[in-house]
C-alpha cells in the first residue's frame, strides 16, 4: 500500500445521478428515491467497496426561479442529514458527508445536529460547509435575495469558530455518570464559550458531548478567495473543480501557501478533486452513454441552467449566439467558480447551447469514461502526480455508473494497491489520516484539578 492511499468520496446530488437530466433517463431510478431502501444500496455496494465516504450535497429551495425547472421541479429530494442519520444506523465504516448552510442556519443547532451524527454513527460524519449562493435559498428564509458574497463568508467564518468552540465546550471526559457523587459531569470540564461576535451571540456550553472525533471532518468546496480562505483557515478535506494534472499541481501548491499563512500543515488538509466516472467494456460505449445523456437535456432546460449559473435570464437571447456580456465578478453574489467557468466559455465563444450541453453533466469536472483499467490509469496518474489526495465521484447516472464503479474499479484500484482493500478501525480523521482538533479548554491544569474535584459532593 502506498503511504497515503487515494481518497474515495462517493457523491450525489441529485438521487438520479449528476447529469441534470438523468431522471429521463431509462435506467434512471423512480420514486425509490424517497425510500430508504435505495441509499441503502448504494451505502452497502460503497461500503462492500471499501470507499471512504459517501457525500450528499444539498440546497435548502427547490430551484425554480426559470420557467423550465417550475415544470420539471427536478431537483426534489430527501432532506440529506435525516437521510444520512438513517444511513449511519446500517453501515459499520464508511463516512458520512453531509452539507449544511452557514447561511441559513444558527451554528448552536448545527454543532448539537452533527456532535449527535458523530456519536451515533462511532466518529463517521462530516459537514460540507456551504454558504448558498441562489436567490430561492434566501427566499425561503426571510429575504428577497442572496446575502452579499463577502458577508456570507464573514458569517461562515464566525459560524466555524463558533461551532467548533461548541463542540469543545465538554471536553472528552466530561460525563463522570458518578452515582456516588452525584456528578452527572465533572463542572470544571464543561465550559461556556460566551461569544458574542457581529453575526452570533451564543453563551454555551453545548448539550452533546464532544464528538468522539473531536470535530468532526470539515469539508469545504469554495473556490473564490473568500472561499479558499475559510477551507484553508478551517477545512480538513476540500472538494475543487481542477480540470488535469498541470492545474492540479498548482492547486495544491497554491494552497499549501495559504496553508501557512494560516499556521496550518499541508498534511492536516486533503484535496479531492471532482471527477465524472462513467465506466464501460469500452471507451466507444462509453461515449455513447455520454452522448445519449446529452440528448436528455430539453433546450429550455440548459438556457435556464446557463441563466442560474450567471444570474441573467438568457430566454431573450437566440441561443445559438454567445453569451451576453455578463456581470462583474467581484461584485457579484451568486456562486462566483460558476460564474468564472462561463466567463472562460465566453471566451471561447462558445454558443449558449454548446455552454449548455457542457454544464448540464455535473458542472464541467473532467470526466473518465471508459473501461476500468482506462478510469484507474487515469486516477494514478493524477494522484501519483500530486494533483489529487482522493477523489469526489459524480457519477453521471445512478444507481448504475456508482454501482459498476465499486464493482469494477474499485477492485482495480485495489489491485494496484491504491485504495485499501479493508477498513482499519478508528474514526473518519483516523481514516483519512487527518489529526483529532486539540481541545481548546483543555490543559493540564484544568485535567489535574477536576480529578481531584471528583470525589465533592455537588
Ligand atoms: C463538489 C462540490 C460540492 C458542492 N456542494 C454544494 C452543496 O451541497 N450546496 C451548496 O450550496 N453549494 C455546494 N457547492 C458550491 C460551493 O460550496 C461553493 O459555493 C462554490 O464552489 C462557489 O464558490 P464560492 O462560494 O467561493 O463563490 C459545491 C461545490 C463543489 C465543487
Amino acid at each position: 500500500m502506498a503511504p497515503t492511499p487515494m481518497i474515495l468520496s462517493a457523491f450525489f446530488f441529485n438521487p438520479q445521478g449528476d447529469h441534470r437530466m438523468s431522471w429521463r433517463h431509462p435506467d434512471a431510478p423512480g420514486r425509490e428515491i424517497f425510500d430508504l431502501s435505495y441509499y441503502r444500496r448504494l451505502a452497502e455496494a460503497a461500503e462492500a467497496a471499501c470507499m471512504d465516504a459517501i457525500f450528499v450535497a444539498d440546497h435548502v429551495a427547490m430551484w425554480d426561479s426559470y420557467e423550465s425547472n417550475i415544470a420539471h421541479y427536478a431537483n426534489a429530494r430527501l432532506e440529506p442529514i435525516t437521510m444520512l442519520a438513517a444511513l449511519a444506523a446500517v453501515t459499520r465504516h464508511i463516512g458520512l458527508l453531509v452539507t449544511a448552510s452557514t447561511s441559513y442556519s444558527e451554528p448552536y443547532n448545527i454543532a448539537r445536529a452533527f456532535a449527535s451524527l458523530d456519536h451515533i454513527s462511532g466518529g463517521r460524519f462530516g459537514w460540507n460547509v456551504v454558504t448558498s449562493g441562489m436567490n430561492e435559498e434566501a427566499m425561503n428564509f426571510g429575504r428577497d435575495a442572496n446575502i452579499e458574497h463577502a458577508s456570507r463568508y464573514e458569517r461562515a467564518e464566525e459560524f466555524l469558530a463558533v461551532t467548533k468552540a461548541l463542540w469543545d465546550s465538554v471536553e472528552d471526559d466530561a460525563i463522570l455518570l458518578d452515582r456516588r457523587s452525584g456528578f452527572f459531569a465533572d463542572p470544571r470540564r464543561v465550559h461556556r464559550v460566551d461569544h458574542v461576535g457581529q453575526h452570533f451571540k451564543v453563551r454555551g456550553p453545548l448539550n452533546v458531548p464532544r464528538p468522539p472525533q473531536g470535530h468532526p471532518v470539515i469539508v469545504q468546496a469554495g473556490s473564490s478567495e473568500d472561499g479558499k480562505d475559510l477551507a484553508a483557515k478551517h477545512a480538513d478535506l476540500h472538494f475543487a473543480r481542477i480540470r488535469t494534472i498541470e492545474e492540479g499541481k498548482r492547486y495544491r501548491k497554491e494552497f499549501d501557501e495559504r496553508l501557512q499563512r494560516f499556521g496550518r500543515e499541508p498534511r492536516d488538509f486533503k484535496v479531492l478533486p471532482g471527477i465524472l466516472p462513467i465506466v464501460a467494456q469500452s471507451r466507444a460505449e462509453a461515449q455513447d452513454r455520454r452522448d445519449f445523456l446529452e440528448t436528455l437535456v430539453p433546450a429550455r432546460v440548459g438556457i435556464d441552467l446557463v441563466s442560474s449559473w450567471c444570474g441573467i435570464d438568457l430566454s431573450a437571447y437566440p441561443i445559438d449566439d454567445p453569451l451576453p456580456p455578463l456581470p462583474d465578478i467581484s461584485t457579484y453574489d451568486g456562486q462566483r467558480a460558476n460564474l468564472e467557468r462561463l466567463m472562460g466559455f465566453a471566451k471561447e465563444r462558445l454558443t449558449i447551447r454548446e455552454i449548455a450541453r457542457r454544464i448540464s453533466n455535473a458542472g464541467t469536472g473532467p470526466v473518465m469514461a471508459g473501461t476500468p483499467k482506462d478510469i484507474a490509469d487515469e486516477m494514478a496518474a493524477w494522484h501519483e502526480a500530486g494533483a489529487a489526495d482522493g477523489f469526489n465521484l459524480m457519477f453521471p447516472l445512478l444507481p448504475g455508473d456508482w454501482l459498476s464503479f465499486a464493482e469494477l474499479v474499485a477492485p482495480e484500484l485495489q489491485r494496484r494497491q491504491l485504495t485499501r482493500s479493508e477498513y482499519a478501525s478508528g474514526t473518519l480523521r483516523d481514516r483519512l489520516g487527518l489529526r483529532r482538533p486539540v481541545n481548546r479548554f483543555r490543559s493540564e491544569c484544568s485535567h489535574a484539578s477536576a480529578k481531584s474535584s471528583r470525589s465533592d459532593e455537588p
